[in-house]
């Protein structure tokens, strides 16, 4: 069954982008309902006016604290009847216990390196740096602690022969367009089971 999903992102939006390109194929049985960001400047904006798709800008300074925000958050997730949130470059930590409460297991985010390894900004830069070989991507729940949430995918990439970190964002990123949809998608075929940090893929039963 199709699922609906709000995308967050606070940049570029090029995950959002293959996202919609999916949707867009039917590769991904996923209903984009919202852009949700945090940032009047980002390129993401476009993307989303391009594919028609509400845009809601949620921004800090309109909010005494973080919980308030992500407060905010929640209600538009509920107005859109949104099922699955997709963080796809959303460059602040959610903080709101209510929204993290209501959207337990339905928020995930595709971080690229191979957690727990290189959390946090400039994965990319932090693996080049420290000369890893194998780098790669982790799509994973999302809880109230940066990068941490329990692991549902993740995939290797092989940066050894990359002489920059650009390279290797580069290298990463091709795969994180053709890994995260393929995650969302998921979410339409059956649901994951959590047990502590182990996820396990529970396919629907045919009918
Ligand atoms: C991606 O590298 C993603 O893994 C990370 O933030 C970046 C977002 O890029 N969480 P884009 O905005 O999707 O182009």
């Amino acid at each position: 069954m199709t699922v609906k999903v709000a995308v967050l992102a606070s940049g570029r939006g090029s995950n959002f982008k293959a996202l919609i390109d999916a949707v867009e194929s039917r590769s991904c049985d996923a209903q984009i309902q919202a852009l949700i960001t945090n940032n009047p400047d980002a390129p993401a904006i476009t993307v989303a006016k391009q594919a028609g798709i509400p845009v809601e800008i949620v921004q800090r300074k309109d909010f005494p604290d973080r919980g308030s925000m992500d407060d905010r958050i929640k209600v538009i997730l509920d107005k859109y009847g949104v099922e699955l949130v997709v963080l796809a470059g959303y460059m602040l930590l959610l903080k709101g216990k209510k929204l993290l409460d209501a959207y337990k297991m339905r928020i995930i985010n595709i971080h690229p390196a191979l957690l727990p390894a290189f959390p946090g900004m400039d994965a990319q830069n932090q693996a080049f740096d420290y000369g890893a070989r194998i780098s790669g991507l982790t799509v994973h729940f999302v809880d109230e602690n940066l990068d941490a949430g329990p692991v549902i995918y993740q995939e290797a990439v092989d940066i050894s022969g990359c002489k920059s970190s650009g390279e290797v964002s580069k290298k990463i990123l091709e795969r994180e367009h053709a890994a995260y949809p393929m995650i969302v998608d998921s979410f339409s075929k059956g649901h994951y089971a959590v047990d502590g940090r182990h996820v396990r893929f529970v396919p629907k039963p045919r009918s």
